[in-house]
């Protein structure tokens, strides 16, 4: 137990980093292109902001929530997804009366209690953007149109961009009197979650993932085909722009979404290669949140993407992804004149930004030459007595295996101006 990560959970180690750095700062510097503002937002919130916002009908309130009472017993969830928290903060912080809209991007760890399995953790990161203050079918283009571009720029290719619409409250209550019409026979032979949500909100019992019930749904009447003319028209507006730029879709009408506070638009990119967890981003338009949460009306759009799944993706279309930085140079050193020649060089170095990695275990010189390949240093340098002296040492570039002799008062200024 002591040395082993809770079921869910993973280390990034060292030599993954370079390729979640390079996802990260790409995504940022897209965001930061579209004029979205970066927000971090905390780990944990009141555990009723996801009952209210999430919703209490749905999975991750149900099942999936990290909750717990702290020492002050108050009720306190870690955040199982980021749009609930950026919300609240956008209330919390009066940022209503900005300019609008307000268009924030997040990178995040969220947390739910699920199945584990590949692409499936109980910890995981996403990256997210959330557009506030926009009604309009552009807004839900611009959001889809980051996403395509972002894939676009990490060279991913043949994502299937699913695209639904889920109406308005003014539709979804005239269409729940049909579905529950139609699933009232199936009831019976259905799960007791599925039962429960037939009252409560017959909509989600379409996101049940149990075999049974999946089979139930599958003639199921469809929301698209019951939305209100104005729902309809928005739906129109954002197909015709998603064409006007080139972006293909497919028009799918099984998706609802895992969460209650979506209405119209809802989309999501979907990968056939990395098996049954192949939902790389999600998102919609939610714009009755703001006021569920307590905010004035306002509307909303956003995503948020699964950066385990979208490194998978990355990984099984064979893309490559950048490995971590090695040293510049090493420098080692075999007694204690040349420790100190070796500590003022590598202080230089480093000052000029130069990746230098020094001698800090006192090995003999086959020993250090060693280490300096094994961190695939692409100059080493070994100070002795006699170089000390004679102020000349060797420089070996690993790569080639030449050696050159070079004076130490030229060795900074060579490698700062020439690297070598
Ligand atoms: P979501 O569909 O629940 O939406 O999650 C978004 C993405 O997070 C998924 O498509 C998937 O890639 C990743 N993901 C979800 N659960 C897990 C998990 N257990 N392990 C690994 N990856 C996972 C949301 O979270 C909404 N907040 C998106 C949104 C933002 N809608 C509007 N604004």
């Amino acid at each position: 137990m002591l040395t082993q990560a809770p079921k869910g959970t993973r280390d990034i180690l060292p030599e993954d980093i370079a390729q979640w750095n390079y996802v990260e700062q790409k995504f940022s510097e897209l965001c930061k292109k579209f004029g979205y503002k970066e927000i971090r937002i905390p780990v944990f919130e009141h555990t009723e902001l996801f009952q209210r916002g999430v919703g209490d009908t749905t999975d991750i309130v149900q099942k999936e929530m990290y909750t717990f009472k702290d020492k002050g017993d108050r009720s306190i969830t870690l955040r199982p997804e980021g749009t609930a928290g950026v919300v609240r903060s956008y209330i919390e912080h009066g940022m209503g009366s900005l300019p609008q809209p307000v268009k924030l991007f997040y990178q995040i760890t969220a947390y739910r209690y699920e199945n584990v399995q590949k692409g499936r953790y109980r910890e995981f990161h996403q990256f997210g953007v959330e557009l506030l203050g926009a009604a309009d079918p552009s807004a839900d283009v611009e959001v889809i149109s980051m996403l395509a571009l972002y894939f676009e720029q990490l060279g991913i290719k043949n994502l299937v961009l699913n695209l639904n619409s889920i109406g308005c409250p003014k539709c979804r209550s005239a269409y729940n009197e049909k579905l529950k019409a139609y699933l009232k026979e199936h009831l019976s032979s259905m799960c007791e979650t599925c039962r429960e949500r037939y009252e409560r909100n017959p909509m989600r019992i379409l996101d049940c993932k149990e075999e049974g019930c999946k089979l139930r749904i599958k003639d199921a009447p469809a929301l698209l085909d019951h939305i209100c003319d104005e729902c309809r028209d928005h739906f129109s507006k954002v197909t015709t722009r998603l064409e006007a730029i080139g972006i293909p879709y497919n028009i799918d009408k099984g998706i609802v979404r895992g969460l209650d506070y979506y209405t119209k638009t809802v989309f999501e990119f979907v990968s056939k290669n990395i098996g049954t967890q192949g939902t790389v981003c999600g998102g919609g338009r939610y714009d009755g949140l703001v006021e569920a949460c307590g905010g004035a009306p306002t509307p909303g759009i956003g995503f948020a993407l699964g950066v385990e799944r979208l490194l998978l993706e990355m990984q099984s279309q064979g893309i490559e992804l950048p490995k971590a930085e090695t040293p510049h140079i090493y420098i080692g050193a075999i007694g204690e004149k040349a420790a100190l020649m070796c500590e003022r060089l590598a202080w230089q170095l480093r000052r000029n930004n130069i990746f230098c990695v020094k001698d800090i275990m006192n090995r003999s010189v086959k020993a250090q030459m060693k280490y300096a390949d094994k961190l695939g240093a692409h100059y080493a340098l070994i100070l002795g007595d006699n170089e000390i002296e004679n102020n000349k040492a060797q420089l070996k570039d690993m790569r080639t295996g030449e050696t050159k002799d070079i004076s130490l008062d030229t060795l900074i200024d060579r490698l700062v101006k020439h690297r070598g």
